[in-house]
């Protein structure tokens, strides 16, 4: 359809029509959608029903199918609805979570997946995802750090970048569809590290370091984005005006549509800022929030505020406009159904290929922390004992993967059991999940009871350990316990756990821990009991072949973390990225007695940002420059040369971080500003090369212009945030 007639339906529909455009209703209403928020009714009229213009979380290319037929006919102008859900790491082929996704440091490999979960999706009748979540993420005890790519802006604007480019395409293919980009902003950053509580952001640190990755987002083209839970500034983000108005659309340059969170518009009488529903509805639609996502404000009290003079029917138009822009962009006005197809569906759903892709992308998250004397990777002639809840368990594809069967999911026993040169191995479940007296509620699936004899099943554990040459320990979380409203006070394994591993440890020494998790972990206490530790966060549906394949070596870690594993949960929230503070800590408590540190922990985390070993070693020459004055609109060449010192082929993620030595306001300690992976064979070597131009050295100054300053620059390449591997340059005047 072209503007013309958009703008011609426009002027044809009534208010209750273009109000409807507005509401989102949740899929319970369309008889047992997933529920991803507080249910409830929401007071709605048949009426309502009739016009709203998107459901969400209603999948199956059968069900839509119907659903937009018979909307569409009762309609009064045929206006097709729109269907959003929260595909966040894949749809039925799940892939890691998005934290171990950013792991891969790999942008193409996260495109990818995210275009099969488009292509699968697309066929089950899907028309929008609530992803990428591009929210910055210091803070391990919230447990949407799971859906985050991590603690870097840079890294994560490539990640949410590549997403956006992975769903959309350019919207008009086959197997696409729309990115919904969240949580606007600064969700990342609760008080607390408890979900949905208030975010305190000084201007600056919101620009320099929340809003570039959202920004990432937007210049790839997404076409859609949401408010957050939030307070900035004790303003909530579906009532800001200046957040949505001046800068996520004047200042950032979007201009698609702004749907609120579940509920969110509901939320701000709560929150303490709008006395009822019909107040919320006004400043929501005053700040520009185009969707009501679920609550009844905008369906029950838009029409009146119109009808009183309080809101200007312009607002209603304008954002009514955006969601048919929407809904034009995606061709629905053509084809209402666009791919959704049982046929398709039926071929598409957890076809090898996306098996494939998935599994690839595991091997590539995981990260190895520690591997003592080569304990890994395992022998085929070695007498190996699997232990551990996680060793048979199902639930690995995380909290979000909604439109999953964990049935589809291959366990890490079955996957051992079919591979090729693994025996003699034992199984044993060692002990529960979750503590006994532990609180886990299911966020959107039911969760099984665990049925163990807990003392048996530890007995039978150091039984088969004893026995054993050496003793894989497949630990974790509870896949409940990171994702949403699962923020964590302590970061530690559970008890029961953690007792096996200490039984294990008395009567084997040679322990590998395969560690499942949504978040960064206190691992002090495996640390000091494990000789090898693999972290395999939720790896997806094919993560046992994944773990299977990587245990015995046919193919080899090269994950980076994209968040620190804190020595401490009480060091949070931290970041590689900070600042040396006028007092900075030496490493040395006699002589740095006033240094910003503490007295009876370490400061630093226990593995840090970029961090992450391989089965061979990879030395990393120092960086030589090309020149050592860098003038505007010319580039300095960083070179280091690597070299696959050890038996195996290895992939190395080589990273490139710049210090500027003095601003006009403080400077973070170091900043990513590139990354590159090369694979070496052993005994190769390959010269690594970054070019370093002014831009990459801007940031808000003190007058808050986005510049550069001349002066020092310190550059460090190497394989982790921690490298000091440095040189230095100038940046002219
Ligand atoms: C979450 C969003 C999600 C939405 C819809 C909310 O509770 O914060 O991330 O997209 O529900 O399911």
């Amino acid at each position: 359809m072209d503007q013309q007639k958009l703008n011609q339906l426009l002027s044809e529909m009534s208010l209750e029509e273009k109000i409807g455009q507005l509401v989102q209703l949740p899929g319970y209403f369309q008889n047992g959608g997933t529920i991803t928020g507080p249910a409830g009714d929401p007071g709605l009229t048949q009426e309502d029903l009739r016009l709203a213009g998107s459901y969400l979380s209603v999948i199956g290319a059968e069900k839509i199918r119907t659903l937009q037929e018979e909307y569409m006919a009762a309609h009064p102008h045929h206006i097709p609805l729109i269907f959003m859900d929260d595909i966040i790491n894949g749809y039925r082929t799940v892939f890691p979570v998005p934290l171990a996704q950013g792991c891969t440091f790999n942008p193409d490999l996260v495109q990818q997946g995210a275009s099969v979960a488009a292509k699968e999706a697309a066929a089950s009748g899907v028309h929008v995802t609530f992803s990428p979540m591009a929210d910055l993420v210091r803070d391990a005890r919230w447990g949407r750090v799971m859906e985050s790519t991590g603690e870097d802006a840079y890294l994560n604007g490539l990640m949410a970048a590549a997403m956006v480019r992975g769903y959309q395409g350019d919207l008009k293919e086959k197997g696409t569809i729309a990115a919904c980009l969240k949580h606007f902003a600064g969700y990342g950053a609760p008080d607390g590290g408890r979900d949905y509580n208030s975010v305190e952001l000084s201007p600056r640190t919101l620009k320099e370091d929340y809003l570039p990755a959202y920004k990432a987002a937007i210049d790839a083209g997404v076409a859609m984005v949401m408010t957050s839970f939030n307070t900035l500034d004790r303003v909530p983000s579906t009532a800001n005006k200046w957040l949505m108005r001046d800068v996520l659309r004047d200042e950032m340059g979007f201009d698609g549509a702004l749907i609120s969170d579940w509920g969110a518009v509901g939320e701000l009488v709560p929150h303490g800022v709008a006395a009822d529903f019909a107040q919320a509805a006004q400043l929501a639609i005053e700040a520009g929030v185009d969707m009501d996502m679920v609550s009844p404000s905008y369906a029950k009290h838009l029409k009146t505020l119109v009808e009183e003079g309080k809101v200007d029917e312009k607002l209603i138009d304008e954002s009514c406009m955006r969601m048919l822009e929407l809904k034009n962009k995606l061709g629905l006005f053509e084809n209402p159904f666009r791919d959704a197809s049982k046929k398709e569906e039926d071929a598409l759903l957890l076809c090898d290929e996306h098996r494939k892709v998935a599994q690839d992308c595991a091997e590539k998250s995981f990260v190895l922390l520690k591997n003592d004397n080569a304990l890994l990777p395992l022998r085929s002639e070695e007498k190996v004992a699997f232990i551990g809840p996680f060793v048979d368990n199902k639930f690995l594809c995380g909290s979000w993967a909604i439109f999953s069967d964990d049935q589809d999911t291959i366990t890490l026993k079955a996957a051992l059991e079919q591979q090729e040169g693994t025996s003699p191995i034992s199984f044993a479940p060692g002990s529960r999940v979750m503590d006994k007296d532990g609180i886990v509620l299911g966020f959107q699936k039911a969760i099984p009871e665990e049925t163990l004899d807990e003392e048996a099943a530890l007995q039978e554990a150091v039984e088969m350990a004893k026995k054993a040459d050496k003793v894989v320990l497949a630990l974790g979380e509870h896949r409940e316990f990171s994702g949403e409203a699962s923020s964590r006070g302590t970061l530690t394994l559970p008890h029961c756990q953690q007792r096996l591993l200490d039984e294990v440890a008395k009567v084997n020494q040679n322990i590998t821990v395969v560690l499942f998790c949504g978040r960064p972990m206190d691992l002090r206490k495996v640390q000091n009991k494990a000789k090898a530790i693999l972290v395999a966060w939720f790896p997806g549906t094919e993560g046992g072949p994944a773990l299977a394949r990587t245990l015995y070596g046919h193919c080899v870690p090269q994950g980076k973390l994209s968040m620190a594993f804190p020595w401490s949960v009480s060091q949070l929230p931290m970041h590689y990225n900070e600042f040396s503070t006028g007092r900075p800590f030496t490493g040395d408590y006699r002589t740095a007695r006033f240094g910003s540190k503490y007295q009876d922990m370490p400061k630093y985390p226990l593995y840090p940002f970029g961090f992450g070993l391989s089965y061979t070693t990879i030395s990393c020459s120092p960086v030589t420059l090309n020149k050592a004055v860098l003038k505007k609109g010319d580039a300095i060449t960083a070179a280091v040369t690597v070299k696959n010192t050890g038996h195996c082929t290895g992939t190395e993620t080589v990273q490139l971080y710049i210090r500027d030595v003095v601003g006009s306001v403080a400077r973070p300690v170091r900043e990513l500003k590139g990354f590159r992976q090369v694979t070496l064979r052993p005994g190769e070597e390959k010269e690594v090369l970054f070019e370093i131009t002014e831009d990459m050295l801007r940031f808000w100054d003190i007058h808050m212009n986005y510049v550069s300053e001349p002066g020092e620059f310190h550059l460090f390449i190497g394989s982790d945030s921690t490298t000091d591997n440095k040189a230095a340059f100038t940046l002219e005047a």
